[in-house]
Order: structure tokens, then sequence, then C-alpha cells
């Protein structure tokens, strides 16, 4: 049977930020990294120091390897429902600007449309208006 997959809030990851007891969050998810500080090549110490917190910006400022993100799999607990929610907020602001963004291309192509369109119209007018012109000048001559 699949494992359920547990999600927790932020409150109840602060309360563990000790050294035997060391979770975080990192990109939404919440780990228990407990066992790894004696082993994180970074130290034990940005681990405590970021520990019970959100230490997303820290993680990825230190530009870490795919191998480091495989490992981190060994102590993945479950999801922290605030932050993915923050992070789902980001995308559909995203998406805002995205979709404002095709809006204006799309105006901008019905006007290409128009303009496709009025520019023979436009040119066709004035080969008239020419033709006549032009006939009225050797009627009066
Ligand atoms: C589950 C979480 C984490 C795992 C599995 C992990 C794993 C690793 C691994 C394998 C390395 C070696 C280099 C690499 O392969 O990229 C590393 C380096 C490093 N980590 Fe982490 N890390 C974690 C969290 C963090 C956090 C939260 C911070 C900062 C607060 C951090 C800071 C660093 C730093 C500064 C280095 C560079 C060490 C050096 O090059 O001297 N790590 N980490």
């Amino acid at each position: 049977m699949e494992e359920e997959k547990k999600t927790f809030d932020l409150k109840e990851v602060a309360q563990h930020k000790a050294q035997d007891d060391c979770w975080m969050v990192i990109h939404g998810k919440v780990y228990d990294v407990t066992k790894f500080l004696d082993e994180h090549p970074g130290g034990d110490e940005v681990l405590l120091q970021t520990a019970g917190t959100d230490a997303t910006d820290e993680f990825d400022d230190a530009g870490h390897s795919d191998n480091a993100k495989a490992q981190m799999e060994d102590f993945y607990l479950g999801d922290c429902a605030e932050l993915l929610k923050t992070k789902d907020k980001d995308v559909s602001a995203k998406d805002h600007i995205l979709n404002a963004t095709e809006s204006t291309t799309e105006s901008v192509g019905i006007l290409s449309k128009f303009l496709q369109f009025l520019i023979p119209l436009a040119l066709f007018g004035i080969a008239v208006a020419i033709r006549r012109y032009g006939n009225e000048g050797e009627n009066v001559a």
C-alpha cells in the first residue's frame, strides 16, 4: 500500500530546530536532517542556523549539485501546505503576466489583420480617384 503523504505547517516545523531534532523546509517540502547533520559536506552549523524554517534561499544560494538534490529524498517527511500555496500564488501571478502579454499580442494581431485589409482598399480608392480626376482633366482639355 502507498504511504500516506503528510503535510505540515510552518509552526510545526519551527518546533524542530534542535541538534537532536532538526527539520527544515526546502522548496515547499519538509525534511528531517537530524541524522544528516554530521554528514553534511557544508557542515552542521549552516543547517542548524536554518533549522525549523524555510531554508529554500540558503539551499539554492549554496548551489547544490544534482547528487545533493537526490540525497534529499532520504530525509523527506512531507509537504509544507503554506509554502506550497505561496508557490502556487507565484505561478498564478506569472500566468497573469503571461495572459496579459498574450492579450496584447492578440490585439496587435487583430490590428495588423485590419490594416492588411484597409491598405489595399485605400490604394484602390486612390487609384479610382486618380482615374476619375485624370479623365475630368482630359474632358476639360
Ligand atoms: C536536505 C538538505 C540538504 C542536503 C541533502 C545537502 C547536501 C549537500 C551536499 C551533498 C553537498 C556537497 C556539494 C554538492 O554535492 O552540492 C552540500 C554542500 C553544501 N551545503 Fe548542503 N545540503 C542540504 C541543505 C543545505 C542547507 C539548508 C544549506 C544552507 C543553509 C546548505 C549549505 C551547503 C553549503 C554552504 C555547501 C557547500 C560546502 C562547500 O562547498 O564547502 N545545505 N550540501
